[in-house]
């Protein structure tokens, strides 16, 4: 049986189709419209309705559809109560979807959707316990515990990235200071580096260069590129990063005491850059060191593609 995986971020609408191994058979992806839920939903409904009529083209039937949204889902898997970064608030998306494409839909946080997919098809499987946490525009974070996907009582476990590490901390669009996500997430990062290249342009040469001479211009995939080719400034900027993304996991391990964390989304494309200064936080962090049994911290292994098939797998059962 096959279902199709969406995926909703900040930047773009990624849909697949999805069949029982994970794998993703076919693709397409469109930029999210902003603060326009209906605009959203439609589009969603047209990356469905041609993969549906590609796949009818062999014969093949799509039997349901699951959504990964980068927000606050209820317990129903029906409505995004609050999406920050994508400007919803009390959204029926399930229901507004369901109308436009006449299967039936599964709405699931994306950060829930990419840690089941890993824990199924990628770096957390036969792993019991695991934590994800992606590290994209904000934090999402995923719990497989006993195998399960853990959703808590009313839908939104697992929002980690809005646990406060900063009293007092820089605003968040949530309404609250200090949150996680803006200190190690892809949206952090980029500020680290902008404001690298403001206050010493001459130690931020490179970056500035990838960024055509434009501090605004700098981006993840700039810094990304600028670390990976060993420049000074850009492996600050991860280390930066990585050391709050590395101290908040180890207050995540004292309460949940998983048996691994998958770090994914695509800060996590940079690998060992970023997963070296997250580690290394993590050990000086971790509570109950150096006696205590650490958690393994892996890098995730389907990418950008977590989401997709978490969701297209959710959908199915
Ligand atoms: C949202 C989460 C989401 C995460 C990653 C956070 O700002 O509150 O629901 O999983 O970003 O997209
Ligand atoms: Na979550
Ligand atoms: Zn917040």
């Amino acid at each position: 049986m096959l279902t199709i995986g969406v995926d909703i971020g900040g930047t773009k609408v990624a849909a697949g189709v999805v069949d029982h191994d994970g794998q993703i058979l076919d693709k397409v992806k469109y930029p999210t419209p902003a603060d326009d839920p209906g605009g959203l939903a439609a589009v969603v409904a047209r990356a469905v309705g041609e993969l549906r009529e590609r796949r009818s083209g062999k014969g093949e039937d799509v039997r349901a559809v699951g959504v990964g949204v980068a927000g606050f889902v209820d317990e129903d898997r029906a409505t995004v109560q609050v999406a920050v970064n994508l400007g919803l608030r009390n959204e029926p998306l399930r229901e507004r979807l369901e109308g436009l494409v006449g299967l039936p839909v599964v709405i699931e946080n994306d950060a829930n959707a990419a840690a089941w997919a890993e824990a199924r098809f990628g770096a957390g499987r036969g792993s019991d316990h695991l934590v994800c946490i992606t590290l994209g525009t904000g934090i999402g974070g995923g719990l497989v515990m006993d195998g399960r996907l853990h959703r808590g009582r009313f839908g939104v476990a697992a929002e980690v990235g809005h646990y406060r590490v900063v009293p007092h901390g820089r605003r968040c669009p949530c309404g609250n200071q200090g949150c996680w996500e803006q200190y190690a997430s892809g949206r952090a990062l980029v500020a680290e580096g902008r404001e690298r290249a403001r206050t010493d342009p001459r130690g931020a040469e490179r970056m500035l260069k990838l960024a055509e001479g434009d501090a605004e211009g700098i981006s993840g995939h700039v810094i990304t590129q600028a670390a990976l080719e060993g420049d000074a400034a850009a492996l600050d900027c991860f280390r930066t990063v990585g050391e709050w993304a590395g101290a908040g996991m180890a207050d995540l391990a004292a309460i949940l005491d998983p048996e691994c964390f998958v770090v994914g989304g695509g800060v996590s494309d940079a690998g060992a850059v970023l997963l070296e200064p997250i580690r290394d936080s993590f050990a000086r962090h971790v509570p109950g060191r150096p006696n205590r049994r650490p958690a393994e911290i892996r890098l995730a292994e389907l990418g950008g593609e977590a989401g997709i098939a978490g969701a297209g797998d959710l959908a199915r059962h």
